[in-house]
């Protein structure tokens, strides 16, 4: 494993968008891991030019989201399954709906809820591709800080750092849901192909964090030194001083 500095956020962007369509070329009843955060927006519009482009059919994909927030229903405009509506489905609306699977973050009973789709990953088999961004924390999904490598689809508290993080989509930090439902560290590691993308200065302690070799659970990213196939990919800003190190 080792981190590929690409030079900017359109270039990532754009191999990311050509990984996920050649996967759907290739198989098209592919499953796909999705994510959702500032670092994903381009990569979405990449991918949907290229479907529309070469009228791609999607109806056999199935995708799968990392996580949801706790409390927001799916119309919320910062619900991960509205940026999910924004930036791909409503661009490209050939995904059959029942393959578009995003967890229930206002579900009544939600450790009901966190199981259901644990199972309903595990059932589907591993995702051919699962994209993933970091968190300044290092987390992957909402896997905060001293998240278990065991850990499954749950409910997690959302740390102090993340909860200003990305109170940047909100009106204010207080609107910032304190929760989420978030597939585990294992969930995550079940995918058969990872890519990470980090962009920008704020993610470069993260990423140096990341390509320093040492696994360690205050960096839940580390966890990612476990998996035989994952591409790390950052643009100038987020890669580390040092790079260039295989761990
Ligand atoms: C969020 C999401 C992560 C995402 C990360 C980075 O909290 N749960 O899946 O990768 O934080 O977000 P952004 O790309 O907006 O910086």
């Amino acid at each position: 494993m080792k981190v590929i500095n690409l030079g900017n956020r359109h270039d990532a962007s754009f191999y990311t968008a050509c990984e996920l369509f050649n996967q759907i070329e290739r198989k098209p009843e592919s499953k796909l891991g999705l994510a959702t955060g500032g670092t994903m927006v381009d990569v979405y519009t990449h991918f949907v030019n290229l479907l529309k482009m070469n009228d791609v059919d999607v109806s056999k994909v199935e995708t799968f989201n990392l996580d949801e927030y706790v409390g927001l229903s799916q119309t919320h405009p910062e619900s991960y399954h509205q940026y999910m509506q924004n930036v791909l489905f409503d661009q490209y609306p050939f995904f059959t709906a029942s393959c578009v699977h995003v967890p229930v973050g206002d579900a009544e009973d939600l450790d009901a809820e966190a199981e259901r789709y644990e199972q309903l990953v595990q059932e589907s088999g591993p995702a051919d591709i699962q994209i993933l961004g970091i968190g300044e924390n290092g987390h992957i999904g909402f896997n905060e800080p001293g998240t278990s490598k065991k850990s499954k689809t749950r409910v997690v508290d959302l740390t102090e750092s993340t909860i200003r993080a990305n109170s940047r989509y909100f009106d204010n930090e207080d609107e910032v849901p304190k929760q989420a439902i978030s597939m585990g560290l294992s969930t995550i590691l079940s995918a058969k192909r990872i890519i990470l993308l980090a962009f920008g200065e704020k993610k470069k302690a993260a990423i140096t964090k990341l390509a320093s070799g040492v696994e360690d659970a205050d960096v839940p990213a580390t966890i990612l030194y476990e998996h035989p196939n994952v591409e790390i990919y950052v643009d100038d800003a987020a890669a580390p001083d040092d790079m260039g190190r295989e761990v």
